[in-house]
């Protein structure tokens, strides 16, 4: 099966650009970010602090994360059986995904489950540590980035439309410390694979963006 890693900080475009070049390609595109985000809101929901990492391993085999695809390919995160692909999208659940990440038996937890859905389908899967941990022999690894006030626009810009309340400082407050928090840890930090292509989205549209990384991947996959 042929894989593509696609890492960087929150709101580089990943999820964007990476839903976007998997259907161009016929690919699945696998958003790791939401695995974390469904174990962080299982945390929240059970009252549990999100950096608490004995409180949060006791919760790991009460959960059962499911993947689906709809019609339009676009990925549903199911939660015990409950439908939770709105609920990860808060800035609470953000910031305890980012917190949960960080706990060992978390991340070995959901590896096995990232790896498992790379050996049955080609997949575009985006992440931190995908290029460097989850597949480190994928076919083509991207690291997107953008400065932290671009990506905190653009962040900002989709929680408005979502009517979500919020202001821009708070979301560059929130992402510089999931930045930090993402980099720091000790296991699996977000960092670019010795072997990954660079894309500075921070001064490109996404149309640009999207037509730079498909060239990456296309030329890399020789297609
Ligand atoms: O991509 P995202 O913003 O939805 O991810 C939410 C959090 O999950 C992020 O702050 C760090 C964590 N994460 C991770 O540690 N490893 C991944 N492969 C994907 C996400």
């Amino acid at each position: 099966m042929r894989s593509v890693a696609i890492d960087g900080p929150s709101g580089a475009g990943k999820s964007t650009i990476a839903r976007f070049a998997a259907k161009r390609l016929g690919f699945i595109y696998v958003d790791t970010g939401a695995i974390y985000r469904a174990v962080g809101l299982f945390a929240k929901m059970n009252n549990v602090g999100s950096k608490d990492s004995e409180a949060v391993g006791s919760l790991l085999p009460k959960i059962k994360i499911d993947i689906r695809y709809d019609e339009s390919g676009l990925q549903h995160m199911i939660l015990n059986g409950e439908d939770v692909s709105e609920s990860i999208r808060t800035p609470e659940v953000s910031i305890y995904a980012s917190d949960v990440s960080a706990i060992p038996s978390v991340r070995a937890f959901l590896l096995g489950m990232q790896r498992d859905l790379a050996e049955r389908y080609d997949v575009i899967m985006d992440g931190r540590d995908i290029g460097t941990v989850v597949l480190p022999n994928a076919s083509v690894k991207v690291f997107l980035t953008a400065s932290p006030e671009a990506r905190a626009k653009r962040r900002f810009l989709e929680l408005q439309a979502k009517g979500t309340e919020c202001s821009y400082e708070d979301v560059l407050k929130d992402m510089r410390y999931r930045d930090e928090n993402d980099s720091s840890r000790q296991i699996a930090p977000l960092k670019p694979a010795s072997d990954s292509v660079f894309v500075d989205t921070t001064d490109k549209t996404l149309g640009e963006s999207i037509e730079e990384v498909l060239k990456i991947i296309t030329e890399r996959l020789g297609l």
